[in-house]
């Protein structure tokens, strides 16, 4: 079958790297794709948030499934026109990516459903906002409502924080997203994530996984998209991860097509888990990055089979083939990411890393300049491996990131710490 990818990140190279190995893939199409997925696929331009261009495109190119990486073309209703054209998709409606695209959306969903989340107030003005926080103390987390490329949350652990977030947030710092805010209890505990596709009827769980999210090592510094992630992830055990299943996932997707709008795609399930008990802290509706690079390096092939039973409503009849083995990947940035960066610098080393079914460097921000891989954005690499034990990935992953030379980037040094 064709195939055609939505997306230009290591999200997107893993999910292509994972595909293209299934027998079923004939034709590979990333849009728009960067220098690793060209190496694997055929790179084409179009702009994947516009709906009509995407249907317009596969039409032309034959392309039997099309696999969507990143919120902003499901938030846009790109998965519904797809559908409408008779196209099969991986990826929900746009009423269903409300789950990521709305917080307050899934504060609602929570309550009709019972799932356990933090306590929460919903708000469309500053005063009765700023009221609320000053009702219940710090610390206390303010959240734009939209979609806020991963920065619309602010952990407060001062009253004063808190209000400040309150005068950014109705201020226009998150433009429409910031015009609802959700204020939340704080939880404390330990993060993960759970990753489970849902064809709109059954939930199928396929992976789970820890970022860290921090710039500096021993989690220190500013926040980022993710700096390096591992799965499994040992805190969500099989006893905590089914309370998940029945307390949170199997609820919302039971919510969700009662009301209509049947979730189909994958379900990011964020948790908070202290003493045994998994809370929900947030939806995505697409897979994490860098989460997925090192799901993807796990599942292998059997990846495309499994996107392909959840876009056809069949996951009651799938199974995953778990091996009992450990991923993880490590984000080599540039240079003063996440603030100010330099582009365009030169990556070497690139041509003698060993890549097979155990090392991948996926690319995330690259671009081929005069036969040269350049840097194009903030996490520009996710050097993965995969190993029988968590301590073995983890050697060879920085086994690859010391064949790599590019003086202009950095990565931390302790990507794994907290399961090792
Ligand atoms: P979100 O985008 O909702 O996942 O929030 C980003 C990060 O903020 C999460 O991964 C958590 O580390 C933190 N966070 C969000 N909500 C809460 C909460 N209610 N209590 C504690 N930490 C939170
Ligand atoms: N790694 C966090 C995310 O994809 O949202």
């Amino acid at each position: 079958m064709n195939i055609l990818i939505l997306g230009s990140g290591g999200r997107e190279h893993a999910l292509a790297w994972a595909v293209k190995q299934n027998p079923k893939c004939d034709r590979l199409i990333c849009a728009p794709g960067n220098a690793g997925m060209d190496a694997i696929a055929e790179c084409a331009s179009i702009d994947i948030e516009n709906g009509g261009a995407v249907v317009e495109f596969a039409q032309e190119n034959s392309v039997d499934f099309v696999i969507v990486g990143p919120e902003a073309p499901l938030a846009n209703g790109v998965a519904d026109r797809l559908r409408e054209a008779g196209i099969k998709v991986f990826g929900p409606s746009a009423a269903a990516a409300r789950l990521e695209a709305s917080k307050s959306f899934t504060k609602e969903i929570c309550d009709a459903s019972g799932a356990p989340t933090a306590g929460y107030g919903h708000f469309t003005d500053a005063d009765a906002a700023k009221a609320h926080i000053r009702a219940n103390g710090a610390p206390i987390v303010v959240k734009a409502d939209g979609l806020a490329a991963g920065k619309g949350v602010i952990v407060a652990m001062t009253e004063a924080e808190a209000l400040d977030a309150i005068d950014d947030m109705f201020g226009g710092a998150f433009g429409g997203a910031g015009a609802e805010v959700v204020i939340e209890e704080f939880m404390e505990g330990e993060e993960a994530s759970y990753f489970v596709l849902c064809d709109g009827k059954t939930a199928l769980p396929i992976g789970t996984a820890q970022d860290h999210k921090r710039v500096g090592e021993g989690d220190t510094g500013p926040n980022t998209g993710g700096m390096g992630a591992y799965s499994p992830a040992p805190v969500l055990t099989d006893e905590i991860a089914q309370k998940a299943m029945d307390e949170i996932v199997n609820p919302t997707v039971a919510e969700m097509a009662k009301r209509g709008t049947p979730y189909q795609g994958v379900l990011y399930v964020g948790l908070m888990i202290k003493d045994g008990q998994p809370r929900l802290v947030e939806y995505n509706v697409r897979f994490g990055d860098p989460e997925c690079q090192v799901l993807m390096m796990r599942l292998g092939a059997q990846a495309l089979d499994l996107l392909l039973a959840c876009a056809e409503e069949r996951l009651d009849e799938a199974q995953v083939n778990w091996a009992d083995d450990h991923a993880i990947t490590v984000v080599y940035a540039a240079k003063g990411y996440p603030g100010a960066y330099e582009k365009g610098t030169v990556i070497g080393g690139l041509d003698s890393t060993q890549e097979d079914s155990k090392n991948m460097v996926f690319h995330a921000g690259t671009k081929a300049v005069d036969g040269k891989i350049t840097a194009t954005g903030g996490r520009v690499l996710n050097v993965t491996a995969r190993g029988n034990t968590l301590a073995e990935a983890q050697e060879r992953a920085y086994a690859m990131v010391d064949g790599i030379n590019w003086p202009d980037g950095f990565y931390r040094k302790d990507i794994g710490w907290r399961a090792l």
